[in-house]
């Protein structure tokens, strides 16, 4: 039998007071059987719906509720066990506690332990129906996500109150396959993949020597291959000019100038891709001449260039997109961004749209940080991602494409 990726993991695991507390007796021993170490922590609340014993026994430690153990007097440090974990988890999370996340209220240990902790956290909200569709919950959740919380949505069905909707915690069970997924090691994920990636500018020549081009460095199409061939997969990156990346060996580069030239090596490449994630800033439009030797400086007058329209790649490929094929787009914007984006996904027939906004310090070209809004294709809902290094940008970019 094969280990869980949960093995050895060191997992805080939050109860707070909902009927759900139950299922978290059998989540505890079900971490446990994974190999993980458990340390539980209770709101105050929770203990008027399971026991402590019931979970210190199944977790093997003792559970924590309060700031301070009222037998020893010994001081529980939120800190020391925030950085502890590798995994923080709050099953079931209530309207309450979810709330209390959101804005940052450290009035119990669990809060202020959350607050302490750079673990990856994982939220499973149970709630009445009406509590979970209420606009303020919502908001809150969308701010825990946007923090970077995984949200492990509550499932449909028949809740303690006798509505039935959605509220319902998760299944224990696949509650672990959530932090298992999470925690799997990302070697081998994307192995047996074939990856397109397109990066760069591209640059229009006037003449032999000017060009149109724009600002953009590939550093973000680069550092997604990387990751992509870190994680296995055969990349392909179609590159305009761009300056010396260090390259994990599993990526080959194809060098082009043009438009038209980086469209025909990515066509090539798309023919057997799995995945194509298209991240370079392409060239809208070309000189429709082209001059062999040197423009001469005119003594007097105006000089215009007349421009043709460039091929769209990520349209074009789009179009020629098979079932099981996955398409990936960026977008920088400046205003209506997630409009913009929106009809970009849908012109060009993308399955996911990258969105960065040039309004957001930190994000867009020559920067080695992004902040980047992740649009899909359907109904999945939007996903911000907070500022951080195009490295994690891109492994985050690949997570998503991955599930
Ligand atoms: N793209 C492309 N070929 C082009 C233009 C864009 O493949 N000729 C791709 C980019 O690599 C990116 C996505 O399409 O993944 C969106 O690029 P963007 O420049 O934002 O879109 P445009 O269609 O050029 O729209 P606009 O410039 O009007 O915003």
């Amino acid at each position: 039998m094969t280990s869980s990726p949960l093995s050895g993991k060191h997992i805080v695991l939050g109860i707070t007071g909902g009927i759900a507390a139950y299922k978290s007796a059998m989540l505890t021993r079900l971490l446990v059987k994974a190999g993980a170490e458990v340390q539980v922590i209770m709101t105050p609340n929770a203990r008027e719906f399971i026991t402590p014993v019931t979970l210190s026994t199944l977790s093997g430690k003792p559970v924590i509720t309060d700031f301070f153990s009222a037998n020893t007097g010994e001081w529980h440090s939120h800190v020391d066990l925030g950085l502890w974990a590798d995994a923080f988890v709050v099953a079931p999370a209530t309207a309450s506690t979810i709330a209390k996340m959101a804005c940052g209220v450290a009035d119990n240990m669990l809060v202020t332990s959350y607050l302490s902790t750079r673990a990856r956290v994982f939220i499973a909200p149970a709630m009445d129906f009406d509590m979970m569709r209420h606009p303020s919950t919502a908001r809150n959740i969308a701010t825990l996500r946007a923090d970077g919380c995984v949200i492990i949505e509550a499932a449909e069905g028949e809740l303690a109150s006798h509505l039935t909707g959605k509220g319902r915690m998760e299944e224990p069970e696949n509650i672990v396959r959530v932090l298992e997924d999470a925690f799997r090691p990302a070697a081998s994920s994307l192995s047996g993949k074939k990856i397109l990636i397109t990066a760069g500018p591209t640059y229009e020549k006037i003449d032999p020597v000017r060009f149109i081009g724009n600002y953009s460095t590939g550093r973000m199409g680069y550092a997604i291959a990387n990751e992509a061939a870190a994680r296995g997969a055969e990349v392909t990156i179609v590159s305009g000019p761009v300056g010396h990346f260090d390259l994990h060996p599993g990526v080959t580069v194809v060098h082009v100038e043009s438009a038209i030239e980086m469209l025909e090596q990515s066509q090539k490449a798309f023919a057997d891709a799995d995945i194509a994630i298209l991240a370079a800033a392409v060239a809208d439009y070309r000189p429709a001449v082209r001059y062999d030797s040197k423009i001469k400086r005119e003594e007097d007058g105006i000089r215009s260039i007349e421009l043709v329209k460039n091929p769209d790649i990520a349209a074009t490929l789009g179009n020629a997109k098979r079932p099981g094929q996955f398409l990936a787009g960026f977008a920088l914007e400046t205003d209506h961004e997630l409009d913009n984006a929106r009809r970009k996904l849908a012109r060009k027939n993308l399955d996911m749209i990258v969105l960065n906004s040039l309004r957001d310090p930190g994000a867009g070209f020559g920067v080695p940080t992004n902040k980047v809004t992740l649009v899909f294709a359907g109904n999945d809902p939007i996903v911000e991602l907070p500022l951080k290094p195009k490295t994690e940008v891109a492994a985050d970019i690949l997570d998503y494409i991955s599930r």
